[in-house]
């Protein structure tokens, strides 16, 4: 969603600015902006479209200011156009700023300040804003750090703003609630982002704004941070684990095939000093503290949405089979908005890539106030998830760019895997032996996964035939079935064709109506318990002419006789086969949007990371 950025130090910001919002496109966006002070004056520049766009229109205009703040704009007040494209700016074009979430109460705020003679040029919340930070700033002569704290306190939402005026030409003010806002620290100079990513080719000490905390950064007296109720606060200073050349595409045409590929290694970095099946143990250094608490457990809940609920599925299976605790799997927009019951003897886990979805925090911040455990299992390190859940494990994927979730996924499949086989081992409800089989099956996955990797041109030639599908289908059973959705899911989102994922037995009660020879059936048929089950069901869309490509266990003879397509995993145990199975269902969303010219990394509409309700 929208992505922000902010400079202030001795270099030209423009530069800054125009290479960090490239980083932060990302996130998914349909305008941007900068504005920069220059000799006293307020230069902003926006337009609807790509970073490029506004390169472009900028052009010749002067652009030598070393103060200066840009924004990536996701439309939710407002069509995407150059008007409604931030930077805003306020009626007397004293302050300008940019802004990444809502203001809920924008609309009585725009009446009240109507009625006291501002004009708007915009359809957005944001506006609102700087036209209350400008009308507290007029009438109560205070400074601009002063005026933007008092308008704070006057408005409901979320926000991450960064702000400038040609009035303070030395100062950068931001805050932030319930939107990410990092601060990088240079040398006498200072970064704002909505994530490290723009941050850390310039320096890696950045301090995390907390919600309600406002940054007031001056050249001259660098950073002091304040809360909305005026409260100092010491800036506390973090190192960033992230290397420049993970948000590079490495030789690869898209980010999405570059963390296909990468799959290997960030598996591998999951288990590492967590798991060691020659010497048969597993343990989750962050959880250790919690372990005694989720084993006595009355019940585990799973809050998460997209992809990341997906991985919820999944780990229902693992965590009801191996540690035969109950689970509840809740998409955390719905779970927010019911009225659940958690007691205190509930362990809330929160999944989630980005760890800044806002239906997975508020829902968090929901279960907390109800007295539950809180733990993360979180990609992105130092995200606000991770900091407000009682404790947690990162997948250490490493920084996901493109939109569609792909090693973050399965990433969390062998973390929640192992999760679970650390708490059954506990409770004493796996035999050693199960135990043993299971570490030796996550620990061979990598190199299973490297040899998957290889059938990739054979993937993208049975790819090929489907590339002009309307709709598919997804089929797989138990701990499959998530699978089944995740692969529709990915098919729909970077090359928009309608995919839908079914257990593959209640294919019968409905969607078999839709199965003809323009069907393209994608399912999951591998050796295990329900194999032969699954077989019946593909009998049943083979009869009715349906188009079958089945990902099967390597050297099955059944299977082969019946589907027009077969893609081969290697022999695995059930349990890890969830994670196998997504590769190539992976591979062929990405080949297939690809051919169909889709902008794979940035799908239309699409946010990577949805800080908006
Ligand atoms: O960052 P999160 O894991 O919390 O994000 C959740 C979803 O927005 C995300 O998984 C989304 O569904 C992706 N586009 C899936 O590819």
């Amino acid at each position: 969603m929208c992505g922000i950025v902010g400079y202030i130090g001795s270099k030209r910001a423009y530069p800054i600015l125009i290479k960090g919002l490239s980083r932060l496109e990302y996130r998914g966006y349909d305008s941007a902006g900068v504005a920069l002070l220059e000799d006293g004056k307020l230069n902003v520049f926006k337009r609807q479209g790509k970073v490029l766009d506004l390169t472009n229109f900028v052009a010749d205009n002067p652009t030598s200011g070393t103060v200066g703040i840009g924004h990536t704009r996701w439309a939710t007040h407002g069509l995407p156009n150059d008007i409604n494209a931030h930077p805003h700016t306020s009626g007397d074009g004293s302050i300008t700023l940019v802004h990444n979430g809502i203001i809920e109460n924008y609309d009585i705020l725009k009446k009240e300040l109507i009625k006291r003679g501002h004009t708007f040029k915009s359809e957005t919340d944001t506006e609102v804003l700087v036209h209350l930070i400008e009308d507290i700033k007029e009438k109560s002569g205070v400074s601009l750090a002063e005026a933007v704290r008092i308008a704070l306190n006057e408005v409901h939402g979320a926000y991450a703003i960064v702000v400038i005026s040609p009035e303070e030409p030395n100062k950068i003010i931001a805050a932030k609630k319930s939107s990410p806002l990092v601060i990088g620290m240079g040398e006498d100079e200072y970064y704002l982002a909505s994530d490290a990513t723009p941050i850390v080719e310039y320096t890696k000490n950045v301090v995390y704004l907390e919600d309600e905390q406002i940054a007031i950064i001056d050249r001259e007296n660098g950073l002091r941070i304040i809360s909305i109720s005026n409260k100092e606060v010491s800036p506390y200073v973090q190192e960033l684990e992230m290397q420049l050349e993970e948000l590079e595409k490495g030789g690869y045409e898209h980010f999405m095939l570059k963390e296909i590929y990468e799959q290997p290694r960030a598996i591998h970095d999951s288990f590492r000093g967590r798991l060691n099946a020659k010497e048969g143990w597993v343990s989750l250094g962050g959880i250790k503290d919690y372990e005694d608490q989720i084993a006595k457990a009355n019940r585990i809940i799973i809050i998460a949405c997209g992809t990341s609920w997906h991985a919820a599925l999944v780990a229902e299976y693992y965590f009801e089979d191996l540690a035969r605790i109950p689970v509840e799997v809740e998409y955390a927009s719905e779970f927010r908005y019911r009225n659940p019951i958690i007691r205190k003897d509930d362990v809330v886990i929160a999944i989630s890539q980005s760890g800044e979805t806002a239906d997975t925090l508020a829902a968090l911040k929901m279960a907390k106030e109800r007295g539950a455990t809180l733990l993360g299992i979180v990609n992105v390190v130092g995200s606000t998830i991770s900091r407000v859940t009682d404790a947690g494990s990162y997948t250490h994927a490493g920084p996901e760019i493109g939109v569609a979730s792909t090693k973050a996924f399965t990433t969390q499949l062998v973390l929640l895997a192992m999760m679970a086989l650390s708490i059954g081992h506990k409770r004493g409800t796996i035999e050693d032996e199960k135990f043993q089989t299971l570490l030796d099956e996550l620990e061979a996955l990598p190199e299973k996964i490297e040899k998957l990797l290889k059938s990739d041109d054979y993937i993208r030639e049975v790819s090929t035939i489907y590339k002009d599908a309307q709709n598919a289908l997804y089929l797989g059973r138990g701990s499959s079935f998530p699978i089944a959705l995740e692969g529709a899911l990915k098919l729909k989102e970077i090359s928009y064709i309608h995919a839908e994922g079914y257990p593959a037995a209640e294919m019968k009660h409905g969607p078999i109506a839709l199965i003809d020879e323009n069907m393209p059936v994608f399912v999951i048929a591998t050796h295990g318990e329900n194999y032969e089950k699954v077989v019946s069901n593909i009998q049943e869309v083979k009869a009715r002419k349906g188009k079958l490509i089945a990902i099967v266990s390597k050297g099955d003879t059944m299977v082969r006789e019946i589907a027009d397509h077969v893609i081969e995993i290697p022999i695995s145990d059930e349990f890890v086969v969830p994670i196998l199975a997504t590769i190539p269902f992976q591979l062929i969303s990405y080949h297939i949007a690809v051919m169909r010219e889709c902008n794979v990394d940035q799908p239309r509409n699409l946010a990577k990371s949805v800080t908006v309700e």
